[in-house]
């Protein structure tokens, strides 16, 4: 695998100070990441939306200082120190120390904040580690002016995944597939790239609402979930039907054809919980009111012929997935059924977005 290529040559300029702010999305995963071996490769390729709401802004100012064998940072988070949050980012830049060695002549002070409430069950991690990703590489940027605006965000994409894997897909928008597939041009497993075909119309600007059922901490936290699946029974079908999913995913995207949509997005979340119900230890992560709402949503679908799906993440929270053409049906519906089912009645109305932006 080549990681040379991130490895930087010449940086021939001197930086003494400067600023960076990005604002990266969130994405939702339509065939599932799950299981992975170090470091970060993926068992399986998956294929995302990329949300547009649901996003973390961060600056991080760079000082530039006597280098140091540890890495120098300050971390706020929605303008409060935050200790806790300290390992991963840590961690995160020990994994990336190698391709970005300039971390060490920087003292480097984060500030980031999140456009969803904070313990929504809403994953912050893949918006938050491209954020810093593409922080990191606006420095690199002015320290070699040669790079192109491709690399930029192929490296940016491979440095988010050695913090966490769906952060790789968190760089680009608005269909983003991360790792390698015989059949999707260009996929690696290093980095996550823009969905290399022309994309059907139904699937421009599709809706998801986010309803949050469960607000609490992550009952598993992604990292536990991966490793269940070494000694997982069904782990090795899982990961070939993954894989021939994506190949399926890949027409269905091309074509329009909506009810296979739904048919795959749905076992697809459903399979991942199958992953979950049946690993030692077993958990069960979807709550009553998951339940609930999937059969309100399934009764809705047929009633009125409507294209509406339900996608989950590693969580009990719902996302609620529609094209443009049904919004105004579609919310009426999420307010007067569905919102009764949500912790206070929260729920995100988001769309398909294009990816970071620096501000
Ligand atoms: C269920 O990317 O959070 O959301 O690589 O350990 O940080 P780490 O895991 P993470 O896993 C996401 C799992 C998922 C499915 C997906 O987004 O593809």
């Amino acid at each position: 695998m080549n990681t040379a290529q991130f490895i930087p040559e010449i940086l021939s300029e001197t930086i003494e100070h400067v600023i960076f702010t990005w604002q990266t999305p969130s994405n939702i995963a339509l065939v599932k990441y799950w299981g992975k071996i170090n470091p970060q490769i993926p068992k399986n390729a998956s294929i995302s939306f990329t949300l547009s709401k649901c996003h973390t802004l961060t600056t991080i100012e760079f000082s530039k200082k006597e280098k140091t064998s540890e890495v120098d940072f300050e971390l706020f988070f929605e303008g409060k120190e935050k200790r806790e949050f300290r390992p991963k980012i840590t961690e995160f830049f020990k994994r990336v120390q190698e391709y970005c060695p300039y971390i060490f002549d920087y003292k480097m002070i984060i500030n980031s904040e999140n456009s969803f409430p904070h313990s929504s069950g809403i994953a912050s991690s893949a918006s938050g580690l491209s954020a810093i990703s593409m922080c990191l590489m606006s420095l690199e940027h002015q320290l070699n002016p040669n790079l192109t605006k491709e690399f930029i965000n192929k490296k940016a994409s491979f440095l988010a995944r050695l913090g966490s894997g769906s952060a790789s897909r968190s760089i680009e928008g608005p269909i983003v597939v991360w790792g390698d597939h015989p059949t999707i041009k260009g996929s690696s497993d290093l980095f996550g790239i823009q969905f290399p075909y022309k994309v059907h119309s139904v699937f421009e600007n599709y809706q998801d609402a986010i309803l949050l059922v469960d607000k609490g901490e992550k009952q598993v936290s992604s990292t536990v979930g991966h490793h269940l699946m070494h000694q997982h029974p069904y782990a090795e079908n899982r990961f070939q039907q993954a894989n021939e999913n994506l190949s399926k995913m890949k027409e269905i995207l091309q074509n329009g054809d909506v009810k296979a949509f739904v048919n795959l997005v749905e076992s697809e979340a459903l399979t991942l919980h199958a992953m979950m119900l049946t690993s030692a230890p077993y958990f069960v992560l979807m709550k009553p009111n998951t339940l609930e709402i999937i059969n309100r949503i399934w009764a809705y679908r047929k009633e009125n012929n409507s294209a509406i799906c339900f996608t989950l993440d590693a969580g009990a929270n719902v996302h609620v997935l529609y094209p443009e053409s049904e919004k105004e049906s579609i919310n009426q519906f999420i307010e007067n059924q569905l919102s009764i089912y949500c912790q206070k009645n929260h729920y995100i109305c988001d769309t398909v977005g294009y990816g970071a932006t620096q501000l």
